[in-house]
């Protein structure tokens, strides 16, 4: 594995087998009496948040705290970023107080790639999101709970149908997606109006529907994305009311479902919007598993690329 989590791309499928067997090991010796491990214990994790978060912001602290390292936080806002401070003299004084692992939160796509590849910097890079295009452990938190809700042998997704569904023109998570959930088996089916399919989704290696109630009675795993308002400077829809009538997990589609099939959010929701409040609150829905996840899948890939000792489950002492 690279010294930097940027892209899933940076993953094969053992090496993203390997980051959910971790996580899932962490979560057993999560569960007992001693929550933290001394394994990162004086190193310092620094997150560097230029866009705003509150869930993958939290959860990096989170594992980083519980494997005992220093956390910094860093937002934009607030610092002197907004007096205009580059990203280069932001990473040199990173560098200077000697920053372990970067975890950097952007709007530009590609920048956290531009800040590992600059020099300028010698920590773990780890991207939690930048612009449109990827959010690698946003896709391995959302494997990692699609698995346990699905295991099999071989600890990957084969064979499972997984629908992605809305505004995927602007969401990094849906390509992390696509690639981490093709890469470990699953099929995957991608359902939106034409105007928010990013251009070139025909190479992606996901079939594409823009019939919602067709597609929901097969599947395995129904993920609804968030309407990125955010992004939208033109109008992308008629109005909300029709967005949900097509678009939208509403009561009814939610009945459509398999009684085995589980319905995932990466949050936050748009209630009323792209889902309906009791679809958020299903008995099958796995919003809050995907955050518990998320924590013990950002420990993994600290442990992993900090190059933690190795793991022995259970075993305190070890760690
Ligand atoms: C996502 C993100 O920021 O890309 N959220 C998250 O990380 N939990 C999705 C979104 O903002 O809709």
């Amino acid at each position: 594995m690279n010294s930097h989590l940027l892209s899933v791309e940076d993953l094969n499928k053992a090496e993203a087998i390997a980051i959910l067997n971790t996580a899932e090991e962490l979560g057993k010796i999560s569960d007992g009496p001693m929550k933290k491990l001394p394994t990162l214990r004086g190193r310092t994790v620094v997150n560097l948040f230029f866009e705003d978060s509150t869930r993958t912001r939290i959860s990096f602290e989170t594992a980083a705290k519980r494997l005992s390292a220093d956390v910094i936080n860093f937002s934009a806002k607030g610092s002197s970023v907004s007096k205009g401070e580059s990203l280069k003299d932001t990473a040199q004084t990173l560098q200077a107080i000697g920053a372990d692992a970067v975890v950097i939160r952007h709007s530009a796509s590609g920048a956290a790639q531009r800040l590992a590849d600059s020099g300028w910097i010698s920590a773990a890079v780890i991207n939690a999101g930048d612009g449109t295009h990827e959010h690698p452990t946003q896709a391995l938190l959302d494997a990692l709970t699609i698995r346990q809700h699905f295991p099999n042998m071989d600890g990957d997704l084969s064979g499972l149908k997984v629908a992605i569904v809305g505004d995927i023109l602007h969401s990094r998570v849906a390509r992390s997606n696509v690639l981490l959930l093709t890469k470990l088996g699953a099929e995957v089916t991608l359902v939106a109006p034409p105007t928010l399919l990013p251009v070139g989704v025909e190479s992606w290696l996901a079939s594409r529907s823009y019939d919602l109630d067709r597609v929901i009675p097969s599947m395995d795993v129904v993920m609804m994305l968030r309407v990125q308002q955010e992004r939208m400077s033109n109008f992308f829809f008629p109005s909300a009311r029709e967005y949900s009538k097509a678009f939208g997990l509403t009561n009814v589609r939610l009945a459509h479902l398999q009684q085995t099939a589980i319905v995932m959010h990466p949050g936050p929701m748009n209630r009323g919007l792209e889902i309906s409040s009791e679809s958020a609150d299903a008995e099958n829905s796995v919003v809050l598993e995907q955050v518990a996840n998320g924590v013990l899948i950002r420990m993994a890939v600290l442990y992993t690329l900090l190059g933690g000792v190795p793991l022995h489950s259970g075993s305190e002492t070890t760690l």
